[in-house]
Order: C-alpha cells, then structure tokens, then sequence
C-alpha cells in the first residue's frame, strides 16, 4: 500500500459510461485539502460519454476502452491501470460487466454504486421496479464488488422515501443527489481498510 502520510496518495480509477455526475462529485472531493486519494484515471467504454469532459477540465488522463471483445478490452484496461498505478476502482455509472477473472485480480479493490437498498433490484431499472412494486423506500448502496451481479459486501447505504407523487425519473434524480452524499463517503471508509 502506498504511504498515506503528506506525500502519497491512494490511486483511483473511475470507470464510467455516461453523465459522470458521480464522477465530478468524486473528483471534487479528491482536490479537497486532506484528501487521501487521488483521481488518476477515467476509463470510458464509451467514446461519447459525457464524463469524459472531466478529464479535460481536471486534466485528469482518459482512457476510452473498445468494447469489441471482452477479452481484449480487458487487457487494455489492465495495462492502463497498471501504467497508471492504481490501487482502487471505483464504478461509477459502468455499464460493462467485469469478468470473474478481471475481479479476482482486482480482489477487494473494485466498489460500486447501485441506486437501490440492495440486495433489492439488482440490475437494470430499479427505480420504476421500487415504485411498482409499491415500496416506502428506495436508496443507494456503495458496496465491493464480487463475481455476482450487484453481490458483494455493502459498504455503505441511504435510504430514499418513496413519494406517492413519484416516477422513475423524480426518483432517480432525488436518490442521485443522495449518491453524491454517499460515495465519498463510502471511499473515506475503503480508503481506511485498504
Ligand atoms: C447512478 O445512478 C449510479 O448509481 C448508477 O448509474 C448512475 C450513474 O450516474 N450505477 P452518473 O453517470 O454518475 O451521473
């Protein structure tokens, strides 16, 4: 692990595949004073996604994976994470599925956010799938990831009032905004564990 006191920082890649509003939220944290991590690298698998226009704000390096073949975008993003040193992943908005390999190597260095409480609504859609099955509640979750879907240890977690007035999207913009809350926070509490 790399030394956290005065010089070092721990190296973070973000993994998105659209807004990057997560993104943002995480760099802005990372350039506050006693940060102890540092946002060394975007992974897109998306060339048109629109957080990739933080790199060039931050001047933070990008890298946009060709998703052809699993297999070999894989191995370029490895190559870029070890280029570019870096000791934690965190999934923002990802939109690829890692394979069980990519995870093994990566064994407890790769988080993600999920807006649900899982281990509810897994997957795709959950906001429209929260409120049609009449739930009070809906959230996030910052959790590690692990070779199942949406599985793996839950770091941290915020709940989300479901209103009688809402649909997917009121709901999804209200439980994001408590995603921007939440993920720093999460990565403060990983960051101490890693
Ligand atoms: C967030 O809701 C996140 O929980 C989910 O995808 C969305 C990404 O949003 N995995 P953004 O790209 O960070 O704005």
């Amino acid at each position: 692990m790399p030394e956290l006191i005065g010089i070092k920082k721990i190296n973070v890649a973000v993994f998105i595949s659209g807004n990057g509003s997560n993104l943002k939220n995480l760099i802005k944290y990372s350039l506050k004073k006693n940060s102890k991590f540092k946002i060394s690298l975007i992974v897109s698998n998306k060339s048109y996604s629109k957080g990739l226009k933080y790199a060039k704000k931050f001047k933070i390096k990008k890298k946009i994976i060709n998703y052809l073949n699993n297999k070999s975008a894989e191995k370029d993003i490895i190559e870029n994470l070890k280029k570019n040193k870096i000791d934690l992943i965190c999934l923002a908005g990802f939109m690829k599925i890692l394979s069980i390999s990519f995870i093994k190597n990566f064994n407890g260095k790769i988080i993600n956010i999920h807006p649900s409480l899982l281990p509810k609504y897994k997957g795709l859609n959950t906001h429209q799938r929260a409120i049609d099955n009449k739930e009070r509640y809906s959230g996030c979750t910052v959790h590690y990831v692990n070779s199942e879907l949406d599985s793996g240890r839950i770091i941290l977690q915020k709940k989300v009032k479901i209103l009688k007035t809402d649909t997917g999207n009121k709901l999804a913009k209200r439980i994001l905004k408590q995603e921007h809350l939440l993920y720093p926070k999460a990565l403060k509490k990983v960051l101490i564990n890693l």
